[in-house]
């Protein structure tokens, strides 16, 4: 028998005696306690030997915890500097699931095992919501459970903006209140599912009214939906959307999890690459719709500056709070650097916030032949994409006070304006729609994407591109207004549908003209 035979075998026989199985992460609660009884042993060196069915090489090694890893070489084997307290040793490689030992054990093998073949549909969803002391995410997470409850991912499916857009309904509930998708497009309304309810049951009719989700699809794109995909599909991105483009698995038997850390060794957990890679958002965040571009962010961050910089959606959309350092507190989880643990919030701090420190806007006022001149830069270099991105509907408006000396508003000589899409408080005032702007058959805009000519007219900002305006004001400007304001959809559709919370103000700065 050859010296890996020989360990495997007794590896084999050291898993049918039980070793203990680490746990500390995902529903399942086995806590595990590190051996302690770590044996006198003078190296400063372990090795060690990964199996499967046959020596495995390239696969990633781990203290757990720590950041000291290696690879496995051709023949399997690897070597760790010591760790200093009791550690496990972990290991991982994309196709199986990720097996830890205690750092003390003889022989250090360990054997990992193949994921299922086969995605198994019959499976349920493990519930997003803490209770009834269930093996679920909430009860064991709860802090990722948190900034998810706060994000809309969680309201993907059941948000009111979107099920008053879906049904024509207000914010009170009242019927026939504006734009109707269900109105315009009956026969396109199942279309929403593959993105916003990811995990709505093929049940005949009711698959095709996202109203009908319940249980665990109400949830909207939720942890056990995200962390059971495998990989993405072979569909063109923007054309495939959401579910009909990420490969899940799940196991006819147990648990399955893909993650992006590579040492969870409870034995239903995968590692991923892909968990850090834009391409895991893109069949959702990048959708053609009825014909038109509605979704487009995937896109422009292949384009932006960002992505040359090596920046992925994660990098500035889950970056660390470091505020947690473990996982499932009290649960078996173990203390982790802040650093290495993802947001689930999907903004830094809020999306106000992210945006606000995404964009720049700055003024150079002159007095040239009998006016106020007023040079305008907008800039949004902070963003991985367009800006604004996501939703068709959002847009910025630049929007330009002139004041004399005691304050009162005066008419721009030259220079451009608002139109009337932006809604009457705000049509004809000096300043600038960054938007993507669509206009139905009859000439209207704006217009909702389920009735629109395909083509969008697009001022949004882009990365890396500054916006320069001119403006020019009487002689006796005083001070200059600079507002940028933040709508998630047109004013228009607002009112109707009695919104209170359409705008927000990201920049509001007055610039003195120097005398
Ligand atoms: C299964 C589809 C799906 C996947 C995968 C997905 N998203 Fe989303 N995402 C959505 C949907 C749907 C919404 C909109 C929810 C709503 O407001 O109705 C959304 C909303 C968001 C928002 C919030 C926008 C806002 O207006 O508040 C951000 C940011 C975001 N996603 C980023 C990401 C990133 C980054 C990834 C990849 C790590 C990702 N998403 C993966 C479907 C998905
Ligand atoms: C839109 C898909 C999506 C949803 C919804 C989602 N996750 Fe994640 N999760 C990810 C991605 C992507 C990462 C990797 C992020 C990174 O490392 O940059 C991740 C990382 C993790 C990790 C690894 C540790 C960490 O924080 O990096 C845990 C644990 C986790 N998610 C648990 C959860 C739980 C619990 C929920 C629900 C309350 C949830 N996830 C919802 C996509 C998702
Ligand atoms: C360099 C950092 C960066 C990268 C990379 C990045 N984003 Fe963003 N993203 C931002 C900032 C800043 C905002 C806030 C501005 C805003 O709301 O438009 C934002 C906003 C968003 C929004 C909300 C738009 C809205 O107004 O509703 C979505 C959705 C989004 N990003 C998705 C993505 C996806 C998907 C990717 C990867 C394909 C990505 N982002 C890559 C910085 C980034
Ligand atoms: C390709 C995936 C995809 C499809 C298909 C899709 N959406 Fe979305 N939807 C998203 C994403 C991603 C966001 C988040 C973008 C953002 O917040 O800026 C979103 C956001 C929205 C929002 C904004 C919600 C809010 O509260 O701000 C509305 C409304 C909406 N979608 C309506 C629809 C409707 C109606 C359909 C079906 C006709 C649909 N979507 C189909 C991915 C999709």
């Amino acid at each position: 028998m050859s010296r890996t035979h020989a360990v495997a075998l007794g590896l084999v026989v050291a898993a049918l005696v039980g070793l203990p199985l680490a746990a500390w992460l995902f529903p399942v609660h086995r806590p595990e306690t590190p051996s302690s009884t770590a044996r006198k042993d003078n190296s400063t060196e372990l090795t060690g030997t990964v199996v499967s069915e046959e020596p495995l090489t390239g696969t990633s090694v781990r203290i757990k915890g720590t950041p000291v890893a290696t690879q496995t070489d051709s023949a399997g084997h690897f070597h760790l500097p010591r760790p200093s307290a009791a550690s496990r040793i972990t290991a991982a490689k994309e196709g199986y699931f990720i097996a830890g030992t205690a750092a003390d054990a003889r022989p250090l093998s360990l054997t990992l095992t193949r994921l299922p073949d086969i995605d198994n549909e019959m499976n349920k969803w493990v519930d997003p919501v803490a209770g009834g002391g269930l093996p679920n995410w909430g009860n064991c997470t709860q802090e990722i459970y948190a900034e998810w409850s706060a994000s809309a991912h969680a309201r993907s499916a059941t948000g009111k903006h979107l099920i008053n857009l879906y049904d024509g309904s207000d914010w009170d509930g009242k019927p026939n209140a504006g734009w109707s998708l269900l109105r315009d497009h009956p026969n396109g309304a199942g279309v929403c599912n593959a993105c916003h309810v990811p995990t709505m049951p093929f049940d005949g009719e009711a698959y095709f009214d996202l109203r009908n989700a319940k249980g665990v699809a109400a949830q909207g794109v939720h942890c056990d939906y995200c962390h059971k995909v495998q990989g993405v599909g072979d569909g063109k991105v923007g054309q495939s959307h959401g579910r009909f483009n990420l490969r899940l698995l799940r196991p006819a038997h147990g648990q399955l999890f893909f993650g992006p850390l590579d040492d969870v060794d409870r034995g239903e957990d995968a590692f991923s690459p892909l968990y850090r890679e834009s391409r895991y958002c893109a069949s959702c965040h990048e959708g053609t719709v009825f014909g038109v571009p509605v979704y487009t962010t995937y896109s422009e961050w292949q384009a932006s500056p960002a992505r040359r910089a090596g920046k992925q959606c994660q990098t500035c959309h889950m970056a660390p709070t470091g505020r947690m350092t473990n996982l499932a507190p009290n649960r078996g989880g173990i203390e982790r650097d802040p650093k290495t643990l993802a947001n689930h919030r999907f903004f830094a701090k809020s999306q106000e916030e992210m945006l606000r420190e995404a964009v720049s806007l700055s003024a150079v006022l002159r007095r040239d032949q009998g006016a106020v001149r007023a040079e305008v830069e907008v800039r949004a270099d902070g963003a991985g994409h367009r800006l604004p991105t996501g939703f068709i509907d959002r847009h910025l408006l630049l929007v330009v006070d002139a004041l004399d000396a005691d304050g009162k508003s005066l008419p721009l000589k030259k220079g451009p304006v608002l139109s009337s899409v932006v809604g009457p408080a705000l049509a004809g005032r000096p300043g600038k729609l960054y938007a993507k702007l669509l206009t139905d058959f009859d000439g209207h805009s704006p217009a909702p994407f389920w009735r629109a000519d395909p083509e969008p007219t697009d001022t949004r900002l882009t990365p890396g591109q500054p916006d320069r305006l001119t403006f020019d004001f009487p002689e006796r400007t005083a001070r200059l207004g600079l507002r940028l304001l933040y709508r998630r959809f047109w004013q228009q559709v607002a009112d109707e549908k009695h919104w209170p919370d359409n705008e927000s103000v990201v920049v509001d700065r007055v610039v003195r003209v120097e005398r």
